[in-house]
């Protein structure tokens, strides 16, 4: 495990874009897994600049983003399709037809998740993924459990996830209760994960992720074991409470 210590998030953004520009100038064709949430917005402003420079190009770029809210059309404002395109994707020259993101709408939970896991497979798999933290150590969408889930699944989000997600609704009714999510396999299966975080609020979250027992209660703390782990966290993120 690496850590990148950032000044602040501007910093940190730019840290992680970095790493993931050498990534696609290195291997133009590279599927990289892709996250949602405030964190990585920054990271994708910067990559959005150098691609309008012409200091990087996405047009053989693959991407696969982890979760997806169940019941949400991809057309829906706070779906995470939506996010990516208002974020990412309507800027850069990443392909409709490269880009991968649970259908929320497939009520099949069973054949949306196999579904998911086949393209990932199909794709060679990933080979960087960017990853947030949530405030209770879940990666992607997967929650604080007795054991670690593997590859694609449903979830029932956590009272503390629907908390800190109700910011980006208009009711907190309207917060969805189910995700489609990668598994914890499919995330430590990339050949290089890197996490951005900032904020004095998740010091303690990733004191416990990273400097605690690997353990299913913090689902974060798995990636202590990654052979390629980069963790991008800004000063307020590692000052630890006693
Ligand atoms: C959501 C996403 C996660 C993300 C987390 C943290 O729950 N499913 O992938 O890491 O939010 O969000 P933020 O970066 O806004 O703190």
């Amino acid at each position: 495990m690496k850590i990148i210590r950032a000044r602040d998030y501007d910093h940190m953004s730019r840290q992680a874009a970095n790493i993931i520009s050498a990534q696609v100038i290195l291997k133009p064709d590279s599927v990289l897994g892709l996250a949602t949430g405030s964190s990585p917005i920054g990271t994708y402003r910067q990559l959005i600049a150098w691609y309008l420079k012409g200091d990087i190009d996405f047009a053989q770029v693959r991407t696969v983003n982890l979760d997806e809210y169940v019941g949400l059309a991809p057309e829906n404002e706070q779906s995470y399709a939506c996010f990516m395109r208002r974020n990412f994707f309507n800027f850069v020259n990443i392909y409709p037809a490269n880009s991968y993101i649970p259908y929320g709408l497939n009520k099949n939970a069973e054949d949306e998740c196999s579904r998911y896991d086949r393209i990932i497979q199909s794709l060679g798999g990933i080979d960087l993924q960017l990853l947030g933290l949530g405030p209770n150590g879940h990666i992607g969408f997967n929650e604080p459990d007795e054991f670690f889930t593997k590859g694609t699944h449903k979830v029932s989000l956590s009272e503390a996830t629907t908390q800190a997600n109700k910011r980006f609704f208009e009711k907190e009714e309207d917060v969805p209760r189910f995700a489609y999510t990668m598994g914890i396999c499919d995330i430590m299966q990339a050949q290089r994960v890197v996490m951005v975080v900032s904020g004095a609020a998740k010091a303690p979250v990733v004191k416990q992720a990273f400097f605690g027992p690997v353990t299913p209660r913090c689902p974060a703390s798995i990636l202590q074991l990654h052979k390629d782990f980069t963790l991008v966290a800004d000063e307020a993120a590692l000052a630890f409470p006693d």
